[in-house]
Formats: structure tokens, C-alpha cells, sequence
């Protein structure tokens, strides 16, 4: 099977918050793995991503932070990209949509379509915010959805019943930016006629069948993805405007356009194109053996991605690369099902998240545990559950006990008995000789799992071997053995020794850190999937090194801290208020805050939250009414020096004419607390 061309691409994230576990265990280790087989395998492979830095989805955010898109894209894209990094994920180009190399590259490709007549101009009316002069395309706008009533819809995608949509067919559409209804006003886009597309889209789809000839095989293809494919194309497509009247992203290449830009769903797949160029540059290749088909013939185009993500892969992006005619189209699209965290769905806005960068900051070295974890519970066809349990569980019982376990016994008996020497076989019996043909078998049945996507299954092959070794040293007892017959010793520590090689080999892929520090141990290095099986992987005569524990165990302890951790996080963020709107300076200075000393206060009658206070603040003395009554008793709070706003609008609270209001910390179970100086300042000090 080596000998392959692959151009392997996942998902390119959006560059408006952090990677959870969710998107690791469904896209970026899955399509490590298969990339790094690939190289071990010897086929020619280019692995590519990079950040997807257009769209509402980061305008949003950035109004949401207070700060510019272009701040918002920095600070993900260096996030993002340096977790990968340390993670481990081996793409050869991380790129992003915002370099200027996939401006043009998206640009020419629009034009390309645009000038063969593959788009059709309309002019409809779509939804405006007055107060924010916008038009309101995709999650510029929310409203209920018309198929399940779930009432935060947004105008292209209900995100509780996955129901794709489009502004208009919102129940009571409010914009996100105003917070109004808004009002309709006409404007002109270039769409994508996606329902003349159907007929071929089936063909390529169901039956691999591409121009009339055979493309892959759609067994290859998960169920899920077809399934959900078949169910567009049945239920009919319709055009797509392919363009936007926003600001931010690849502007329209037309002298028409002004204020538009392409759909982010049009630009960012092209991003694989753009990063691929970048790729090539920097390395000496031609981009155009990976992605144009005269130069990139037997070339397989695979996109690891999320199941929302499938229509844009396996129909969207398809037709757009058929239409623009130079262009391999996938090969396949494994996309993955959701991941699920501690019984709930993740979710960025509640915090109910492991975050990718804070684990790596938290278990320095543990990748490969994570890896493990995440591979093992991958959602490939299915959703899927992490749990810190069974993190641990997986961790302690299958890491530790199975391949750490069996890696140590073997290394530690070789030093014993032969002073880390490895000995020869001889007299090889029945038993040795069905393990010997057991282990040729290895290489190729995990290879088929991996050229099938089946990763999960793949690595517990791998783990099997491991389970082989250690029911082989269970059954042989060399350390009885060693005592009557000694030569039989050998054979066995042998052949544990070949298995270990081999486990170094086939773990390469899955836990690169590990099966690196094994080779080490051994003395020995391997990079080629192809010499795997083999029961002369390490020579006799090899001198090893000392072994070092693979794995430590996770204690419980953990597991409570990273439950709890979530949880209290979780109850806080539902308190936690988003950002306000960004204020300019001079909006800040406006505001009068300085130190003001309690120097009388007693109860309002009658109201039980109210106390009537005396504050020095250093010009005067004055009468504030503050909310403060079932927190603070009037003697309790004599004395105090705390911050004070004065300038603040003078209002009558029962009767009571409050002059300024004294500012106060609240936590997230509603305690109330005043902010006072941390030295001994007194009152009159400016605050700013
Ligand atoms: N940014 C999108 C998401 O996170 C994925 C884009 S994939 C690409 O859902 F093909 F468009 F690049
Ligand atoms: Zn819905």
C-alpha cells in the first residue's frame, strides 16, 4: 500500500478562542496520526491547517472583547498555533486566511468562477440593523428557529437541531449588534446554484463515481458523512450567496463590490490551497502536485473535520473545486462526531471546557497520556464521553499496566540476566513460533485500520501487541525458568525484546514521545513502518539502555481537582457577565472616582437594604444612600476608607438625597465587598 499521494488538511479552526479536547479528539490528533503513519509508511504526504481568521464569527468576538478583529486573530492564531506545537500535531504548514498569498489565491479563484459564468447575481432584500448601518448575513442575526422553535437560531444555522438556514426564515429576527428588529433592504450577491449540482454530487457521494469514472471507494466513507450528505441532496439544495456586505475578510475582486466581501465558507476551505502554496515556497515544491489535477494524478484529497463541518467539505467545497475545474476533488472526508465532557455537551460560553494550552501548562510531558485518552474514546462514529475517571482509568490500567508494565519487566530482566545485552534465540518452540507469525501480522492489520480511518481500533491493535507480550512473559515465567534451564531464558527475553522493538515502532504514530524514549532505551531507531513484524528488529549483542517508567500513575486526586475545577468554573461563568462595550478614554476620565472615609452611617427606616452614610471625600462631606444594609452594619462600616464615584447624577432614594454611590465588588455567590486602598491612604485620593 506505501507509495501513496495524500494531501491531508483539518479543519482550519477560527481564530476566536482557544482549542477545547472536543476538537482534538475529533480532528487535529486523528489527522496526526494519519499523517504521520503516512510518512512512516512512505508515502508522500503534505499535512496542512492554519487559522481561519474571516467571518462573523471573529467580528463578533472581537466586539465581544472590546478590541479589533485584527487584535482578536493575533492573539488566537499565536494561541492556537503554539498549542498544536506543543501538543505535538505535525502539520508542515500552519498558515493564515488573513496572509495576503490567500487574499489573492481566493480572489482569482472567485474569479475564475465568476468570469465562466458559475455564479448568478441576484438582488434580494435582506436584513439591516439602521442604528449599526449593516447588513446582517449569518450569526449577525438570531432568532427562533422555524423547524424545532429553538429561540437563539442564528440566520445561517440552528445550532439545536443543526438545521441550515438563512436569515429569512428566522421567527422574530433580532440583530445581534442592536438587540432590534431589523428592517429589510435590498442588496445584490453572487450565489452559488447549488441544486444544479445534485445529479454528480449523488454519483461522487453514494457511488464514488466521478466524470464517469471511479473516484474512491464510498465504503470508505463513515456513514455519518454520507448519510448526512444524502439527506442535504435529497431534502434539494439551493443557491448559496457566496458574498457578504461586511468589512472584514477577502474583499469581492469585482469594481462592482465595494463593501463586499467572499462568504468565510468560500475562503476559508481555499485556505488549504493558499497554505499548501505557502508550504511549497518555503520547501522547494511545486503547491500544484498536490492540488491541481494535471500534476496530481493518484492524488488523494482527505479532510479530517467536525460533523458540522460536512456540507462544506463533501458538497460545498466539491462543487466550487468541479466548477473551478483545475482541482482535485476528496477522496474522502472523515468527519467526527461530537465529543462530550463530564455528562454534558462542551460548551466555550459556560466555561464547561478542558482547554487545550491548560492542560499543556498543567501536565507538562503528558501528551502522550492525553493522545492515549483522546484516541481511545475518539467519537469516530459515534458521540463520545470524556470523563477524568476514565482518563485515569485508561491511564493506570492500559498504560501503565499493560505497555509500561511489559516494556519495564522485559528491559529490567535483560539488565539482570544479561547486563543489558540481548540475547540470542535458540530452540525456538511451538509457542515462540506462533508468536513470531502473530507479530508479522501487526503492521498490516494496523495499517489497513489507519488507510480506513478507523484510528480508534488501530491503536488498540497496537495495545494489543503489548497485552501479546505480556500474557507471552506471564505464560514463559523466565523468572522461575532462569533457574533450570537458562538457554530457554534467552529465547524469551529475545523475542519480548522483539516485541518491545516492535511496539516502539507501531507507537510511533499514536504516542510519538513514548515510542521515541522506548527506542532510545533500546538502543535503536526506527522510521519505517515497512521493516515492522519482524522478529530481528533488534540484533543480538544490542546494548541497551537503562529503563526508565514510562508512565506514572494518575492519582485520584487529580480527577477531583479537574472535576471540581469545572464545576466551580462552570457556576461562575453563568454569573460572570460578557464585556460591556468598549468606552473611549475620555468616556473614563469623565467619571469622578476617588477615596472617601465613612464617617457616619445609620439605617434608612423601613428599607432593608439601605444605609444612610456620612462620607469624607476629602472636598467635603456627604450624604450617600448605598445598598449595602444586609451586608454591613452601620458600625461596621465607620471608619472605612473606600472608593467612592461623586460626579454621578444626584438622585432621591426614600426621600434621602444621595450625592455619589460607593463602588463594591461582588462574587459570585452575591456577597458584597467594598474596594478599599490597599495602604493606608486617605480620603481625597483620586482613583483613575
Ligand atoms: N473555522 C471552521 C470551524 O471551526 C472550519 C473551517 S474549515 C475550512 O468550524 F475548510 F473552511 F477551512
Ligand atoms: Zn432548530
Amino acid at each position: 500500500m506505501a507509495g501513496g499521494k495524500f494531501t491531508v488538511t483539518a479543519a482550519l479552526p477560527y481564530a476566536n478562542g482557544p482549542l477545547h479536547l472536543g476538537h482534538i479528539a475529533g480532528v487535529y490528533l486523528p489527522a496526526d496520526i494519519f499523517a504521520r503513519f503516512l510518512r512512516l509508511n512512505g508515502d508522500d504526504v503534505v499535512f496542512i491547517c492554519g487559522s481561519d481568521e474571516h467571518g462573523a464569527a471573529i467580528t463578533l468576538r472581537a466586539k465581544k472583547e472590546g478590541i479589533t478583529p485584527k487584535e482578536i486573530v493575533d492573539k488566537y492564531y499565536t494561541l492556537i498555533s503554539n498549542s498544536f506545537q506543543s501538543f505535538g500535531i505535525t502539520f508542515d504548514m500552519f498558515h493564515r486566511t488573513s496572509e495576503e498569498l490567500h487574499h489573492q489565491t481566493s480572489q482569482e479563484f472567485f474569479l475564475k468562477l465568476y468570469n465562466s459564468n458559475k455564479f448568478i447575481e441576484e438582488t434580494t432584500d435582506q436584513y439591516f440593523d439602521a442604528d449599526f448601518n449593516q447588513f446582517l448575513a449569518d450569526r449577525y442575526i438570531t432568532g427562533t428557529c422555524p423547524k424545532c422553535n429553538y429561540d437563539n437560531a442564528y440566520g445561517d444555522q440552528c445550532e439545536k437541531c443543526g438545521s441550515d438556514l438563512s436569515p429569512l426564515d428566522l421567527i422574530n429576527p433580532l440583530s445581534t449588534l442592536s438587540g432590534k428588529r431589523p428592517v429589510l433592504k435590498s442588496t445584490s450577491h453572487w450565489y452559488l446554484p447549488m441544486d444544479k449540482h445534485e445529479t454528480w454530487l449523488k454519483e461522487y457521494i453514494q457511488n464514488g463515481v466521478l466524470d464517469g469514472e471511479v473516484h474512491h471507494n464510498p465504503k470508505l466513507w463513515r456513514n455519518q458523512v454520507t448519510g448526512q450528505c444524502m439527506s442535504w441532496i435529497n431534502g434539494g439544495l439551493k443557491p448559496r450567496a457566496m458574498t457578504r456586505d461586511l468589512d472584514w475578510g477577502v474583499k469581492v475582486p469585482l469594481p462592482i463590490a465595494d463593501g463586499k466581501v467572499l462568504y468565510v465558507w468560500l475562503d476559508a476551505p481555499i485556505g488549504y490551497i493558499s497554505a499548501t502554496k505557502a508550504w511549497a515556497e518555503a520547501n522547494n515544491k511545486d503547491w500544484r502536485q498536490y492540488w491541481v489535477k494535471e500534476h496530481a494524478e493518484n492524488r488523494r484529497l482527505v479532510h479530517f473535520i467536525g460533523k458540522d463541518n460536512i456540507v462544506f467539505h463533501a458538497i460545498i467545497f466539491p462543487i466550487l473545486l468541479k466548477d473551478h475545474g483545475d482541482f482535485i476533488l476528496p477522496e474522502n472526508v472523515p468527519a467526527s462526531e461530537f465529543l462530550n465532557l463530564e455528562g454534558d455537551k462542551f460548551s466555550t460560553s459556560r466555561n464547561w471546557a478542558v482547554w487545550l494550552h491548560e492542560y499543556l501548562e498543567t501536565y507538562p510531558g503528558k501528551e502522550d497520556e492525553l493522545k492515549y485518552v483522546l484516541t481511545s474514546i475518539a467519537p469516530e462514529s459515534k458521540d463520545s464521553e470524556f470523563t477524568w475517571k476514565e482518563f485515569q482509568a485508561r491511564i493506570n490500567n492500559e498504560l501503565a499496566d499493560v505497555l509500561g508494565n511489559f516494556v519495564n519487566r522485559t528491559l529490567v530482566l535483560t539488565h539482570k540476566y544479561y547486563e543489558g545485552v540481548v540475547p540470542n534465540k535458540v530452540d525456538l518452540n511451538d509457542i515462540d513460533l506462533i508468536l513470531i507469525e502473530d507479530l508479522t501480522k501487526f503492521p498490516g492489520k494496523i495499517a489497513d485500520l489507519i488507510y480506513a480511518y478507523k484510528f480508534r481500533e488501530a491503536q488498540a491493535e497496537v495495545m494489543n501487541l503489548a497485552r501479546i507480550g505480556n500474557k507471552y512473559l506471564a505464560d514463559q515465567e523466565p523468572w522461575k525458568v532462569i533457574k533450570t534451564d537458562p538457554q530457554r531464558v534467552q529465547t524469551v527475553i529475545n523475542l519480548s525484546l522483539q516485541i518491545t522493538a516492535n511496539l516502539s515502532l507501531f507507537l510511533l504514530p499514536f504516542l510519538p514521545k513514548t515510542a521515541k524514549k522506548l527506542q532510545q532505551m533500546l538502543g535503536i531507531q526506527l522510521n519505517d513502518w515497512t521493516v515492522g513484524g519482524s522478529s530481528e528488529l533488534i540484533t543480538e549483542g544490542t546494548q541497551i539502555n537503562q529503563p526508565e517508567i514510562l508512565f506514572s500513575k494518575i492519582e485520584d486526586s487529580l480527577v477531583e481537582f479537574e472535576v471540581n475545577k469545572l464545576k466551580s468554573t462552570d457556576k461562575h461563568s453563568t454569573m460572570v457577565e460578557a464585556q460591556k462595550e468598549t468606552v473611549s478614554f475620555d468616556d473614563f476620565s469623565k467619571m469622578d472616582i476617588r477615596l472617601g472615609t465613612i464617617i457616619f452611617a445609620q439605617k434608612v427606616q423601613k428599607a432593608d437594604k439601605l444605609l444612610q452614610l456620612t462620607v469624607d471625600i476629602g472636598i467635603d462631606q456627604r450624604t450617600i444612600v448605598s445598598g449595602i444594609a444586609e451586608h454591613y452594619s452601620p458600625e461596621e462600616v465607620i471608619g472605612k476608607t473606600v472608593a467612592v464615584l461623586l460626579n454621578l447624577a444626584p438622585r432621591k432614594i426614600r426621600g434621602i438625597e444621595s450625592q455619589g454611590m460607593i463602588l463594591m465588588a461582588e462574587n459570585e455567590s452575591g456577597e458584597l465587598s467594598f474596594m478599599s486602598p490597599e495602604k493606608a491612604f486617605s480620603a481625597g485620593g483620586e482613583i483613575r
